[in-house]
């Protein structure tokens, strides 16, 4: 069964709107496990617009699922995760300007930058994930540098208007997750994923992860996040290829 990891950013997002205490992203992890989900993102961002280090080491003392930290490639960013250790670590671009992640890493072009970083905490036992489109040169890169996983970039697929671009869309996270197995790698994939859209990737086979934070969040204000998240699952398991 494909794992699902709950992005909680948004919960500090609105927390951080007043700089007051609530609602706090921990109860958010908490209420998301016991809804089902299998694992809790957070991105301690360069600017901290949204998730604290409070948070972060919060979280880490009382998440109990999967603890997935997304993170740019910056020293002291790379510093905070080595301290902190959690399960895993998915490396993102990050830009100030941007209203959230937007594309992938560029490890090609960036290498030798992203394996030092890579280098740094898998010498923590963490396991290392990197964002990126679904392109087979950045899937390679990033195997090479030392990632255990990539995360494919779905945003392309879910910004795609019509039925032909939405099929070149599902056709190249195939091939991607084709590459990515290919080359040792597990293959998630995050970005821009709802209720709505989930069908179509939640029926390819190989991907291992999911990481959704805005559908899931917002679908909340409305049902509680333990509910959200059993319907996200549901769907997930709905959706899910025969073969796995
Ligand atoms: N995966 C990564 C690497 C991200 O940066 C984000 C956005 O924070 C997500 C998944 C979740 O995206 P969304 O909020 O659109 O579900």
């Amino acid at each position: 069964m494909v794992h699902l990891g709950v992005n909680i950013d948004h919960v500090a997002t609105v927390r951080q709107a007043r700089r007051t205490d609530e609602p706090d992203p921990v109860w958010a992890a908490a209420e998301a496990e016991l809804g089902g989900a299998d694992g809790i993102t957070f991105h301690l961002r360069e600017d901290r617009r949204h998730i604290s280090d409070r948070d972060a080491h919060v979280l880490k003392q009382t998440v109990a699922v999967k603890l997935n930290m997304e993170m740019a490639i910056a020293a002291d960013i790379v510093d905070i995760a080595c301290e902190l250790r959690p399960e895993q670590c998915s490396l993102v671009p990050e830009r100030r300007e941007e209203l959230t992640t937007e594309g992938g890493l560029d490890v090609g072009r960036h290498r030798q930058a992203i394996g030092a970083a890579v280098d740094r905490l898998r010498a923590q036992g963490i396991v290392v994930s990197a964002f990126i489109e679904p392109a087979e040169a950045q899937i390679r890169a990033s195997a090479e540098v030392g990632c255990a996983a990539v995360e494919l970039w779905t945003g392309g697929f879910a910004h795609a208007k019509t039925l032909a671009e939405i099929a070149a869309r599902v056709e190249e996270l195939r091939r991607g997750i084709e590459v990515g197995r290919d080359s040792g790698l597990e293959v998630h994939g995050g970005h821009g994923l709802t209720y709505r859209n989930i069908s179509r990737v939640a029926g390819l086979p190989g991907f291992s992860e999911f990481n959704i934070g805005h559908s899931i969040i917002s679908r909340a204000v409305f049902v509680g996040i333990r509910e959200a998240v059993r319907e996200m699952k549901s769907l997930l398991e709905r959706y899910r290829p025969q073969e796995s």
